[in-house]
């Protein structure tokens, strides 16, 4: 049976590697098979991409530029990673995916939405995933969040950005979820970890696999 696609997506410090991690963790511990990677990069062409896109060098050729470098990082990214584990019947947890390029260079960066809908169709094709979790902070939550995480390191490519281009991106985001309410779901990403992670998990049983909790009774059992 191919297996569920589910991606995390939302602003700086919203706690996408955090949840992504988490819920790998609680799937694995169903005994599941889970592949956890991330976008830009995820395959080891994707990765040198992902490095010329973060360190901004490819900033001063645009933001449609850096559609198409990111359309061409997601094509190995499907190719190599996963395709070949949703067709193994393993489940994919991506931290971010399309609705990060529509939001950063369609919304913010006036790429127009044609071009990111065809790059869309060539890369990813009939392979959406199945869930997409929008966690929602304020800006300044966020952006506090990830410089206390970054510490003494410097600030990358998006990062840098300003606390109105973190607050446009957020709208970005809602208008998404909006449109496509069976594919996305916001969470409020400013309640306690443990709070957010039960929303989620509540989430994925509801939706992918109404057997999850009790598959979970069954393996708790002694
Ligand atoms: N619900 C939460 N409450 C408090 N802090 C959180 C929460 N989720 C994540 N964090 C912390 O915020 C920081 C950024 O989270 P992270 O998962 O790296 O965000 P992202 O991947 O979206 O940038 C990390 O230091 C993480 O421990
Ligand atoms: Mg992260």
């Amino acid at each position: 049976m191919q297996g569920r696609f589910i991606t995390f997506e939302g602003g700086e410090g919203s706690g996408k590697s955090t949840h992504a991690r988490l819920l790998a963790d609680r799937l694995n511990s169903l005994n599941i098979d889970v592949v956890l990677t991330r976008e830009p990069g995820g395959s080891a062409g994707a990765e040198i991409i992902r490095h010329i896109l973060l360190s901004g060098i490819a900033k001063p050729l645009g933001a449609e530029t850096e559609a198409i470098l990111f359309a061409a990082a997601r094509d190995d990214h499907m190719r190599a990673t996963i395709r070949p584990a949703l067709a193994a019947g393993k489940w994919v947890i991506c931290d971010r995916f399309i609705d990060s390029t529509r939001v950063y260079q369609g919304a913010l960066g006036n790429v127009d939405a044609k071009l990111i809908r065809s790059l869309e169709r060539v890369t990813v094709g009939d392979d959406m995933p199945d869930l997409t979790f929008i966690l929602d902070v304020p800006a300044t939550v966020g952006l506090a969040r990830a410089t206390r995480r970054r510490g003494k390191a410097a600030t990358d490519r998006f990062e840098a950005e300003s606390i109105e281009f973190h607050q446009e991106l957020r709208k970005a985001y809602v208008a998404i979820v909006e449109s496509e309410p069976k594919r996305c779901i916001i969470i409020d990403g400013r309640a306690p970890r443990e709070v957010v992670a039960d929303r989620i998990w509540t989430t994925v049983e509801q939706r992918l696999h109404p057997g999850l909790e009790r598959l979970a009774a069954e393996t708790a059992a002694p």
